[in-house]
């Protein structure tokens, strides 16, 4: 029954929430705005998804656009061209100013999906998709969120008695304010530690191999594997002296300055101490949702959409 579904609806594509491409930064087609009161702003550059449990995003507006808009209630909306993906309402949860940047945390309350046709995207979020850890919501939540391309970083952290090496893709960049953001299960030990030293390290995915991200990804961060034991060459960062792999074509080392617990994720905000770039022409790895993909017929990494 699964195959035939399969089959009718999406050509017997191979069924996964995101699919795994590789692109270059500059590269990403979609686009993604904060619409209110009738106003729009492109925030693709400066907004970035923060946690899944409740899910949240935070928004940094330039000077002089707050003014434009109704803060407590907005619309973010993912676009390719002039094709709207789909639509996020959100409700201001708290205004934050850090650095000197205003950066305001949204729950989101409602979600629209517009990709496609009513029909496929219900058998994709109700039966395609169904599994025992996501409800309905959650789907269609995380098919409108990765409507939009999110990179894959790797995350270097280390002291005299623990290191830890493991990707992220819930991270945006406020270039301006030389802000990064991070949002970090609460469950991982290697919070704690960078809480405490307010040091992070995070690197891009150049020329890793789809399996090595993965694999960090399923170690314990209560037990990492050591740093010889890893499947590539570490060299150490210039600042903080923390593991950078070879695979890695640059990097940033970030102090922390702003944490509040969202829910099963921590935000973290930090200030780019130092960034340094060893490779030109990178290409890193990206999560695409499912639709998206399809839609657009995006070479995954393992040939599929
Ligand atoms: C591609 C990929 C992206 C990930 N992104 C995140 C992320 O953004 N935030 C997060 O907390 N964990 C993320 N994870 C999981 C972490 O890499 C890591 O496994 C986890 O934080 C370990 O926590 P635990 O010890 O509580 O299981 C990701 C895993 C993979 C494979």
């Amino acid at each position: 029954m699964y195959s035939l579904i399969k089959r009718l609806f999406f050509n017997d594509a191979k069924i996964k929430i995101f699919s795994i491409i590789r692109m270059a930064d500059d590269k990403v087609a979609e686009r993604v705005f904060f619409v209110s009161q009738g106003n729009s702003v492109d925030v693709t550059a400066t907004h970035s998804m923060i946690c899944l449990d409740p899910f949240c995003i935070a928004v940094w507006l330039s000077c002089g656009h707050p003014a434009l808009f109704d803060l407590n209630h907005a619309n973010i909306e993912f676009r390719k061209g002039k094709q709207v993906n789909a639509q996020l309402k959100v409700s201001l949860i708290e205004k934050i100013i850090v650095a000197g940047c205003e950066m305001l945390l949204y729950k989101i309350e409602k979600v629209r999906n517009c990709q496609s046709n009513f029909l496929r995207r219900f058998v994709l979020f109700s039966y395609l998709l169904r599994n025992k850890t996501s409800s309905y919501w959650d789907r269609r939540v995380i098919s409108a969120l990765y409507s939009y391309p999110r990179k894959v970083i790797i995350v270097s952290y280390s002291d005299e008695e623990h290191h830890n090496i493991f990707p992220m893709d819930i991270q945006g960049f406020a270039e301006e304010a030389g802000l990064y953001v991070l949002g970090l299960r609460t469950t991982n030990h290697t919070l704690d530690r960078i809480l405490t030293t307010k040091k992070v390290v995070v690197c891009d995915t150049d020329s890793v191999d789809v399996n090595v991200v993965y694999t960090l990804g399923k170690h314990a961060s209560a037990a990492p594997p050591k740093i010889e034991d890893l499947p590539f060459k570490v060299t150490n960062s210039e600042v903080f002296k923390f593991p950078i792999p070879d695979f890695t074509g640059s990097y940033k080392e970030i102090e922390i300055i702003y944490n509040r617990k969202m829910g099963y994720h921590m935000l973290m905000i930090g200030k780019v101490l130092n960034s340094k770039v060893m490779k030109q022409n990178t290409a890193s790895l990206y999560h695409i949702g499912f639709l998206e993909s399809f839609i657009n017929n995006y070479c995954s990494i393992d040939g599929q959409y």
